[in-house]
């Protein structure tokens, strides 16, 4: 059985007051609902405050990205090793918007991936197709090229320490969240393709589901049996509908 991961990633948003108002609105719902697993993946700036609000709690955080290197001159960048110093358990790689906006290639995935895993943080590998891509019905295609590219690089056995986010990038901020079947059944192929490497690795992994998750989508998506929960970005920064979201795992169980 796998414990359902919900997960915010509040990308470029918030101030110190709405982070302090949302991480303390959050410590109920995360303790409330003790067989769900809460997170929240802050920028980088904001990790420290998320730490100290957070201390005690049953709320776990990360960072939304984090450099491949963990010294040297690399102005801007944020390293595996500083944000573990932070308390962080998570890190999310390979999201969409950073392959599309800062050229994040499978390869450079891998090698963050490796690198975010190596400093003790749990890597959340965001992997999706784009609209177009979904038209042409390469959904599967795309997810196991992405996939492979990061078993390459880090072996299959890395997946029992690692949690991967299916986002359609089509449903990304857009309000047209997948249907359930639609994300089941990429879920089950996401699933198959870890099987035939490693059928305890497919059993054990969580596959989260992201593109537009929100309080009224979130119950049947986490209803579906390869369905381990959420990464949410809107929906994730209104402490009642995040709440709602995680509450929905619960119910789902
Ligand atoms: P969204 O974003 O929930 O706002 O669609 C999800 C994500 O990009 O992780």
């Amino acid at each position: 059985m796998r414990t359902p991961l919900v997960m915010g990633n509040w990308k470029l948003n918030g101030t110190k007051e709405s982070v302090t108002a949302l991480v303390n609105a959050l410590k109920a719902p995360a303790a409330a609902n003790p067989k769900v697993e809460v997170a929240v993946c802050a920028p980088a700036i904001f990790i420290g405050l998320v730490e100290q609000l957070a201390a005690g709690s049953a709320l776990k955080y990360g960072s939304e990205d984090a450099d491949i290197h963990n010294s040297g001159a690399f102005t801007g960048e944020n390293s595996p090793v500083m944000i573990k110093e932070f308390g962080c358990k998570y890190a999310i790689v390979g999201h969409s918007e950073r392959r599309a906006y800062h050229n994040e290639t499978d390869e450079v995935v891998a090698n963050k991936f490796k690198a975010i895993q190596a400093a003790g943080l749990v890597p959340v590998l965001c992997i999706g197709e784009s609209l177009e891509q979904f038209e042409k019905g390469e959904t599967n295609a795309v997810c196991e090229k992405q996939l492979k590219a990061v078993i390459d690089v880090n072996g299959i056995d890395a997946f029992k320490n690692a949690v991967i986010a299916y986002e359609p990038i089509w449903a990304i901020g857009t309000g047209k969240t997948a249907t359930p079947e639609i994300a089941q059944n990429v879920h089950a192929n996401i699933r198959a393709l870890l099987a035939k490497y490693s059928k305890d690795v497919a059993d054990s992994v969580q596959i989260l589901y992201g593109g537009s998750c929100n309080a009224k989508t979130a119950y049947d998506l986490f209803k579906q049996p390869d369905i381990d929960g959420g990464l949410v970005g809107g929906a994730s920064l209104k402490a009642p509908d995040f709440t709602t979201i995680i509450e929905s795992a619960t119910k789902a169980l």
